[in-house]
């Protein structure tokens, strides 16, 4: 693999290389199964993939989150030697290459950008939407693979190509889990061991919603869901939110569930100090 960390470096290997479809997984670093399995699948597809490690600092809302996100670039670098070929490309670049000056675009986004982690996280899908534009700029890829972990945000990039008239496919990976179903997250090596312990109970709880479907309405289950886990010391849930996966509209009773939509539980949690989110399909 090569590894780049100038857009003059990473362009000159993309022309050098002169292959398609280009896949392009955009990361945070902190590599875990799940971006694995994002790195496996655009081998499965594109002749010439590239790896962007970059903790991006414009999506985060809170200075310290960004100070403790974790960093492992030599983990991850070989991580990623075992599985990418030799034309493949990892690219690490700088604030100074990613940000050679403020960016001060403002996307808009629709309700998207309304509820759920865009009401926690004030400016974090503007953040993420100035990045990942500036990745598909310079990467131009044909394809882009991301976590369906990051419910949301997959949305707010499904848009943000609507909206740029990017011509790139947008592949949503599915959810890898640890033993217990935590959800893998570069985030869950900060838990402390005693929250650690009991952060299973996340996946089952979301798990235990489609279920109460026939007895309760979506207010009681939602609450349900928020009570197990509240129950265990150390765990407090921001929302869980059962919404429709295009307009991410928080359907407050059955009798709105529209024939032909999905439906998702989407969950935030402060476990101990770190925050989590999951989602699952709730079939209705
Ligand atoms: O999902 C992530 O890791 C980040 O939000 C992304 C897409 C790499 C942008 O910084």
């Amino acid at each position: 693999m090569k590894v780049v960390s100038t857009i003059r470096d990473l362009q000159e290997q993309l022309k050098k290389a002169g292959l398609s479809p280009v896949g392009l997984v955009p990361t945070m670093g902190a590599l875990h199964q799940g971006h694995l399995s994002l790195v496996k699948n655009a081998l499965s597809s594109c002749p010439l993939v590239v790896v962007s490690i970059y903790v991006n600092p414009t999506q985060f809302n809170d200075k310290n989150d960004l100070k403790n996100y974790p960093r492992t670039i030599g983990d991850d670098m070989k991580m990623l030697g075992e599985v990418l070929r030799e034309q493949d490309i990892v690219f690490t670049p700088d604030d100074k290459e990613m940000y050679p000056e403020p960016d001060t675009r403002v996307f808009h986004f629709g309700n998207l950008d309304r509820v759920m982690e865009a009401l926690h996280r004030p400016g974090h899908f503007n953040g993420v939407a100035q990045v990942v534009s500036k990745l598909f700029d310079m990467v131009r890829p044909d394809i882009a693979y991301f976590g369906q972990k990051d419910f949301q945000q997959l949305a707010v990039i499904r848009s943000l190509v609507k909206q740029m008239g990017y011509r790139i496919k947008i592949v949503g990976n599915p959810i890898i889990r640890e033993e217990d179903g935590l959800a893998m997250s570069s985030r869950n090596r900060l838990l402390e061991p005693r929250i650690r312990k009991n952060a299973g109970i996340i996946y089952k709880a979301i798990s235990g919603a489609a279920p109460m479907i026939s007895n309760l309405d979506i207010p009681e289950i939602e609450e349900s869901v928020i009570n197990t886990i509240e129950s265990y010391d150390g765990f407090r849930v921001e929302y869980f939110n059962i919404v429709d996966d295009t307009e991410l509209r928080h359907i407050k009773s059955k009798s709105e569930i529209r024939k032909g939509k999905k439906y998702f539980g989407c969950i935030a949690v402060k476990a101990g100090n770190i925050r989590l989110i999951d989602n699952i399909e709730i079939p209705l």
